[in-house]
């Protein structure tokens, strides 16, 4: 009942020359239609993107967003910004702008809402490090990072959020967590939401794997029953493999 949505995160990769003949390279392929397939880009691809994927069943998202509509905020862009740009999707709380550009849980909650009241479905990121997974800590780390991030927010729009459980040891190293860990994951993360909001948005709520996905093995994560797709770096920047990756996810 609930969709599965591939998102492609580029990071910090491709120019709007490039951007462009992805999507062309894509649109020869075939995507199936029940998949939502999203691609996040670099800010100044997006609008480029989007008039690209007109007709098309790809979704538009953005990797970041500031939480305040407008102001002295030197560098930032706003949901207004992107809403206006034709984005409806955004990242909030990759362990990559955790890392390196200070973002809190705090922050994280504060975007969250910026995003579902300015129309965008924000893809919200948790995961653990690796100390923390071999010291036992995945299961309460993720649970706060849920807990704090979704704070304060209804149950209908916690059903409209996307929560993408991407352990940080397995983000761009080839090593991706078994699909029977993540699902156990996945699955906690989900009983966390029902404590929270209840059933109904745990059962709408959707939650993806990410870490090191590929064609080769996205199918293992699809079989599982409470996840829910997957957000994808590396593989999402051919427009092959991540074709593969929607077709197996249908
Ligand atoms: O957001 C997706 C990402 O962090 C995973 O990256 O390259 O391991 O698929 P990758």
């Amino acid at each position: 009942m609930r969709t599965p949505v591939i998102a492609g995160n580029w990071k910090m990769h491709k120019t709007v020359d490039e951007a462009i003949r992805f999507v062309a390279a894509l649109r020869e392929t075939e995507l199936p239609g029940n998949v939502e397939t999203v691609i996040c880009a670099p800010f100044l691809a997006l609008p480029a993107l989007v008039g690209e994927v007109q007709g098309t069943r790809i979704g538009v998202g953005a990797q970041n967003v500031h939480e305040k509509n407008e102001g002295a905020y030197t560098g930032e862009i706003s949901v207004p910004m992107l809403r206006a740009a034709g984005v409806k999707y955004v990242i909030i709380g990759h362990s990559e702008r955790r890392t390196y550009f200070a973002e809190t849980d705090e922050t994280v909650n504060q975007k969250v809402k910026a995003a579902l009241g300015g129309g965008l479905v924000p893809i919200v990121c948790v995961g653990e490090v690796l100390e923390e997974r071999e010291s036992g800590k995945t299961k309460e780390v993720v649970q706060h990072q849920v807990k704090q991030g979704l704070n304060g927010l209804s149950p209908e729009a916690v059903a409209g959020v996307i929560i993408a459980y991407e352990p940080v040891w397995a983000i761009g190293t080839g090593k991706a967590s078994t699909a029977e860990d993540a699902e156990e994951v996945i699955s906690f993360i989900r009983k966390t939401v029902a404590d929270l909001f209840g059933q109904q948005a745990a059962g709408q709520v959707r939650i993806q794997y990410g870490g090191s996905v590929k064609p080769e093995n996205i199918s293992t994560y699809i079989a599982q029953p409470n996840i829910d797709g997957a957000l994808v770096g590396g593989a999402s920047l051919q427009p092959e493999s991540f074709s593969k990756l929607v077709q197996a996810a249908a």
